[in-house]
């Protein structure tokens, strides 16, 4: 019978659709690969007025929720002179991660490079390619990536979350009904603390009750630079003559940059110099350590190290602030946690590594976070070697292919309810997503090399902050959400506030 019916359907397939010309005619468009011509997308008119005229660059991740409705999964549009095109669905963005070759190429990041170049700096594991990106991240990925290497954190970590709770304690003490306010700038020096403990294992002063000016200069140089990238990116080189101020203003911050993280590198390495000049055993766990002992020039040294610096800010203030936003506005998920965490520590009060890989809730409510407030919400990759195809469409090689992870990890065909926080969905597993949907960290040999050091990092300074207070929304404010905006990375909009009430 059903082999009847099989022979039945494909000779009628074979005798109708082939001999009539409309059949003949959509097999072939079927299968016909699409050029970049035929692609979709804005007028470069639209594009600029969207991106200056509606203040589009920090609207850049709603912009690719638009570009969906208006175009569908796969559109291009111009940003300045650099044409790219938009991938918007997570099997199209599987399938251009399958085919990014050996030592794969994030984007163009042309202002960053332009900077180096001009100012004679090496590259770090952010901007490098080819080989020289490989070997360093061989090297890195030795002490960044084994999950028994990054436990090892854990103690300089905890000593770094036990400043934040006596900053977060002084600030709610300096304010009525134990209000912190703009916890994000509170997160901003943890994250920076954090990242140079494991760096430097040493304290550099930005949880103490008096920040250092220069502490402050560097995160606000980081700030400025932000907002800047994406400007110089989208002005064509001959714009900066004519308007110099934002291709100045960026080179002034990354100046500020380079030179607070050589300050740092130069001072641990004068410290063990001396050390070792007094006889005694220099024994070090710190990644600056480790680099400093590969051979690698110190140009290498110091570009990796301030762009390890760079990366662990934003990423790590932007995580705990919706975190502690979130469970603010859902004090049913904070309860949960709360339980969960105490449950494991039973009784101890300091959670270590093996503690935290003990809390799948925990872990569940950090990549809703992350679903609903990637920090990079959009991705990129060039393919350099060769032509790809992609959702039918043939991308030439070097095309720059804008990943929309904004636009995946919030549509309701991948996430149902997109817009609320559920971290109960990672944990029910028979409720499958596209593994490509939501994939905060990227996937594959370019993916984020700080993902477990910034798991532990913010692992153990929510556990300890739930441990130690109830948090809850402002009690003056108004109650209206806040919304992320791009500032290269995705960040807050307008300022979080939240009461710390002891338990
Ligand atoms: C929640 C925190 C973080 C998030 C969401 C995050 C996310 C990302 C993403 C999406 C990428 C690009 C991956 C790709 O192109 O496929 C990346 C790259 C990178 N991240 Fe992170 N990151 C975080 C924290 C950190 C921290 C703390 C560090 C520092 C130790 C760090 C260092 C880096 C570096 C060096 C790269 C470039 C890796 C390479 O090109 O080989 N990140 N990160």
């Amino acid at each position: 019978m059903c082999a009847l019916l099989w022979v039945s359907l494909t000779s009628a397939i074979w005798t109708h659709l082939p001999n009539s010309p409309l059949g003949r005619k959509k097999i072939e468009a079927a299968y016909r690969v699409k050029t970049l011509e035929e692609m979709p997308g804005p007028t470069v008119a639209k594009f600029v007025w969207d991106i200056f005229a509606k203040r589009g660059l920090s609207r850049l991740h709603e912009l690719q929720i638009e570009g969906v409705k208006r175009y569908g999964p796969m559109w291009k549009a111009s940003f300045g002179p650099i044409l790219t095109v938009h991938v918007a669905e997570p099997a199209l963005i599987e399938q251009v991660l399958r085919q990014e070759g050996k030592t794969p190429i994030r984007s163009d990041l042309s202002s960053w490079k332009d900077y180096r170049k001009q100012r004679g700096h090496g590259y770090g594991l952010l901007t490098a390619e080819g080989e020289e990106w490989q070997a360093v991240r061989t090297l890195l990925g030795k002490h960044m990536l084994h999950p028994k290497a990054v436990e090892a954190y854990d103690t300089t970590l905890n000593a770094v979350v036990d400043d934040l709770i006596a900053k977060l304690r002084r600030s709610r003490h300096q304010n009525p009904c134990g209000l912190v306010p703009n916890i994000s700038s509170e997160f901003y020096l943890f994250g920076l603390e954090g990242i140079s403990s494991v760096l430097f294992e040493s304290k550099i002063g930005c949880l103490d009750p008096v920040v250092p000016t220069e502490t402050e200069c560097f995160i606000q140089s980081i700030n400025t630079m932000f907002v800047m990238t994406l400007l110089t990116m989208a002005m064509p080189a001959w714009l900066h003559k004519l308007f110099p101020m934002p291709w100045d203003t960026f080179c002034q911050c990354w100046d500020y940059i380079f030179q607070f993280a050589k300050g740092h590198i130069d001072q641990r390495l004068k410290e063990e110099a001396e050390k070792v000049a007094r006889g005694e055993e220099v024994e070090g766990r710190y990644l600056t350590y480790f680099l400093t002992r590969t051979g690698l020039p110190m140009k290498t040294v110091y570009s990796n190290v301030t762009e390890m610096l760079l990366a662990g800010v934003d990423t790590i203030s932007s995580t705990m602030s919706w975190s502690l936003y979130e469970l603010s506005r859902h004090p049913e998920v904070q309860a949960s946690l709360r339980e969960e965490v105490l449950a494991v520590m039973g009784g101890r009060r300091v959670p270590g590594a093996v503690d935290v890989a003990r809390m799948p809730l925990m872990k569940a409510v950090v990549k809703e976070v992350l679903r609903l407030y990637p920090v990079v919400a959009a991705n990129a990759r060039v393919i350099a070697d060769k032509d790809i195809q992609v959702g039918g469409y043939l991308l030439p090689k070097n095309t720059l292919i804008t990943l929309c992870h904004f636009a995946t990890s919030r549509n309701a065909a991948f996430f149902p309810n997109p817009g609320t926080f559920q971290p109960h969905r990672w944990l029910n597993r028979y409720k499958g997503h596209h593994p490509y949907a939501s994939v905060p960290f990227g996937v594959g040999k370019r993916s984020c090399i700080g993902r477990r050091i910034a798991e532990l990092e913010v692992y153990l300074a929510l556990a300890r902050i739930l441990m130690q207070f109830d948090v809850k929304p402002d009690p003056e404010g108004s109650g209206a959400a806040v919304k992320p905006m791009t500032r290269t990375l995705l960040v807050p909009e307008s300022e979080i506030n939240l009461q710390f009430i002891e338990r």
